[in-house]
């Protein structure tokens, strides 16, 4: 491994614009994060063409805010690192031209990070080096899945959701109940104050010995729970009733139960997985993973049977660029670059 890299990493795959500077793919320097979620909320969820047009505004200032805050110039970066799939192509594409432009005018080599990779990562930022090998388990708006982690860069897939990701399920729920976006930290807030055993949801697990997901039978429960029975079907059907007939403490209900059902089916997923593998470090990333019960709920497994569980910290956990820049790290030690060919894709390169 080298030693003394500084990485600057750049990340736009959907709508948080950020840039952050590492040492040694452990030290984070900086790590800004210019989130548009303000933007996006009158639409309930993040749309694609506003996303790419905020990313063009903010990404020169927040890479400025990156170099300056770490205390480096542009000179001293031995790299530039960027998320380059998979999200949003319009997103994908600010972060991609402005981190081809820096190397290219810098005569830096550029690194294409898998976003999804990275955040498996987080767990080793200002963290001790992790022991491989260990499970995966990504939590994000838009994947739920587990890998065996061989390496920073080497996992292969056990399994995925069928359906919905578990924070498109969060996402989903809190726009039932008319709660806010993006929906996890409100949902995660509200379950505080209700009673999990309230209400039962379904645990979807598939068959006995699946690691696959399915998110979108929990999903339905909760819309019917809210909304009563469905006349008619698909867009066109309406409901008895909506979610203003629910007090807020149902409401804080609903969330708990929820969430109890939504936690208990990764923690069982995780428990098959580690059985299956035999691997003694659980690494955690995605935006699910700032969740306050999945944390606890890990945090509680991995003392039951001797795991070393890597939960990102807060700020390594939605998504950000110091993930990119720590992972990046790893490919410039072996003298791996990509040329200025590298595209902006809207698939992840995991299978
Ligand atoms: O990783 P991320 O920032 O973006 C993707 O790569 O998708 O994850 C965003 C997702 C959203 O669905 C959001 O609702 C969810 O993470 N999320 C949470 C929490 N914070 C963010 N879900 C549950 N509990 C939270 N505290
Ligand atoms: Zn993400």
């Amino acid at each position: 491994m080298s030693d003394g890299s500084l990485i600057l990493g750049i990340e736009s795959s959907c709508d948080e614009t950020a840039a952050a500077v590492v040492r040694d793919g452990r030290a984070v320097l900086s790590n800004v994060i210019a989130s548009q979620h303000d933007l996006h909320r009158k639409f309930g969820g993040v749309v694609p063409e506003v996303a790419s047009r905020a990313h063009i505004e903010k990404i020169l200032p927040v890479i400025d805010e990156a170099i300056g805050g770490a205390g480096v110039s542009l000179d001293d970066v031995d790299a530039v690192a960027i998320g380059h799939r998979p999200g949003l192509i319009g997103s994908l594409l600010v972060g991609v031209a402005a981190a081809k432009t820096l190397a290219w005018s810098l005569g830096k080599p550029l690194i294409g990070i898998d976003h999804v990779k990275a955040h498996l990562y987080a767990g080793a930022l200002d963290a001790e080096p992790i022991e491989y090998p260990a499970l995966g388990l990504v939590v994000s708006g838009g994947h739920t899945s587990l890998y065996r982690v061989d390496s920073p860069h080497d996992m292969a897939l056990l399994g995925h959701t069928i359906d919905d990701a578990v924070g498109e399920a969060y996402d989903k729920v809190a726009a039932i109940l008319d709660i806010g976006f993006p929906g996890g930290p409100v949902v995660d807030k509200l379950a505080q104050t209700g009673d999990a055993n309230s209400i039962r949801f379904p645990r979807t697990l598939l068959d006995a010995d699946s690691l696959d997901f399915s998110y979108s039978g929990l999903k339905t429960a909760v819309l019917y729970h809210v909304r009563g029975k469905p006349t008619g079907r698909g867009k066109g059907a309406t409901f008895e009733r909506d979610a203003s007939s629910l007090t807020d403490a149902e409401k804080a209900d609903v969330c708990a139960a929820f969430q109890d059902a939504a936690i208990d089916v990764l923690i069982t997923k995780a428990q098959r997985a580690l059985q299956a593998t035999g691997a003694r470090s659980l690494l955690v990333g995605g935006g699910v993973s700032a969740n306050s019960l999945l944390r606890r709920r890990l945090l509680e497994l991995g003392e039951a049977q001797d795991l070393d569980v890597r939960l990102p910290k807060m700020a390594y956990c939605l998504d950000n660029a110091a993930m990119i820049a720590g992972l990046a790290h790893h490919r410039h030690a072996i003298g791996a670059q990509d040329d200025l060919s590298l595209a902006a894709m809207a698939t992840t390169e995991l299978k």
